[in-house]
């Protein structure tokens, strides 16, 4: 192999790798529907976009900590509307989930 096709293959490589993990983030994430998306919607994505949320894995008490850490950041909810959500959070972005194991084999590389 030249020293011209080992830089182009390398390049050609390089160039995918850095173009799978948007694309599969935009294609498979979109986040399950209930009343939790909903408050999420309202109150979560002033400051940050949703991808920010749901490209995380974390368990029940990892989210119930991203609550605090967020109302104290001055997310406006409730504490009901924050144990929906961490509830919410909980049940679909786990780390153990199905959802978390297609997220792992896509993100890879
Ligand atoms: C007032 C602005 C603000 C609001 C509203 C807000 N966030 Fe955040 N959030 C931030 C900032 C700033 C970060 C930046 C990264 C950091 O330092 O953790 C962040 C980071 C995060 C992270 C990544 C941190 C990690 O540990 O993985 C998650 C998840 C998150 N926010 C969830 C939420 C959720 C859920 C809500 C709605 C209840 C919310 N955020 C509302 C400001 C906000």
């Amino acid at each position: 192999m030249s020293r011209w096709t080992t830089h182009a293959t390398l390049f050609v490589g390089l160039s995918i790798l850095a173009s799978v993990p948007l694309f599969a983030q935009q294609a498979s994430e979109e986040p399950p529907a209930g009343p939790g998306l909903e408050l999420i919607q309202r109150s979560c994505v002033s400051c940050h976009d949703i991808y920010m949320i749901t490209t995380k894995r974390k368990t029940p008490e990892q989210w119930a900590e991203v609550m605090d850490l967020m109302a104290a950041r001055g997310a406006e909810v409730t504490p009901d509307e924050m144990q929906i959500i961490a509830e919410y959070l909980s049940q679909n972005f786990s780390p153990s989930g199905a959802r978390a194991a297609q997220q792992q084999s896509a993100s890879k590389h």
